[in-house]
């Protein structure tokens, strides 16, 4: 069993990449399952109604978002409603879940997603502590965990406190994919970032005058997305062995074009 799991995809270059090599890459690689950060895909805050149903049109089984879940309203027109979409676990919220559990052919696959403390709302809960109290209660056969986290050591420490517990953790919210994908000792497929799949040049999504202008003058103009030039489209993917349910092997994709 193949998993792919594509990083935050950002704006209109975002939403290119992601048309342009998913379906490509699902026939290539035989992948069955796949797993799309959507938490920047409405113009880099969040995901409406039409943007998620379009994820859903282009092949995506499961939606992680982040820290930016609920900057579209219409997130809750169906967040509360649907059991493909995951929000994090350990964020303080109402609307939405922390993880969702899917049937694929008999297979149990949960989706879980928790996000940083460290450098991010403090408000947060323990990412650690929620994950905990939910594996003590799952019997999935796959658990798929999107580490959604600003500190490399928190991402890090994240995979081996839950090596072995799942099938794999895999990190966002830096935008920038790590070289540190392996299997760690206990069997679970780990990376402290996958990566974005949006604008190749723009500050971590934003165009990068903006940010530049920020840093030298102070600068206070609006962020927009920087939704002109090349992409990078960044995934990774997960092989799961068919009776273990273990992961066989974790691989990088970064394209840019
Ligand atoms: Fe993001
Ligand atoms: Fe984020």
């Amino acid at each position: 069993m193949k998993v792919l799991f594509v990083g935050d995809i950002f704006s209109k270059l975002g939403r290119k990449a992601f048309e342009e090599n998913v379906k490509r890459i699902k026939n290539e690689q035989k992948i069955n399952f796949i797993i799309a950060n959507g938490e920047n895909i409405s113009h880099g805050k969040g995901m409406n109604e039409g943007h998620y149903k379009w994820l859903l049109e282009q092949g995506a089984n499961v939606i992680t978002l982040g820290n930016h879940s609920f900057q579209q309203k219409s997130i809750l027109n169906f967040i509360d409603d649907v059991n493909n979409v995951v929000r994090p676990l350990n964020m303080v919220t109402d609307h939405g879940k922390g993880y969702v559990t899917v049937n694929y052919n008999g297979v149990k696959i949960t989706v879980l997603q928790v996000i940083g403390k460290v450098l991010m709302d403090e408000n947060n809960l323990s990412p650690f502590i929620e994950t905990k109290k939910v594996l003590d209660e799952l019997d999935s056969n796959i658990i798929i965990c999107d580490m959604h986290a600003e500190a490399t050591s928190e991402k890090v420490a994240y995979g081996y406190a839950f090596d072995g517990k799942v099938t794999a953790v895999l990190g966002t919210h830096t935008h920038v994919q790590t070289s540190d994908a392996r299997i760690l000792d206990g069997g679970t497929a780990y990376i402290t970032d996958v990566g974005m799949t949006g604008p190749l040049d723009g500050v971590i999504g934003v165009e990068k005058s903006i940010i530049i202008d920020r840093y030298l003058n102070d600068g206070r103009q609006r962020f927009t997305p920087a939704d002109t030039g090349k992409y990078q489209f960044c995934a990774v993917i997960i092989d799961i062995d068919d009776k273990t349910y273990k992961a066989k092997n974790i691989e990088t994709i970064r394209i840019i074009d």
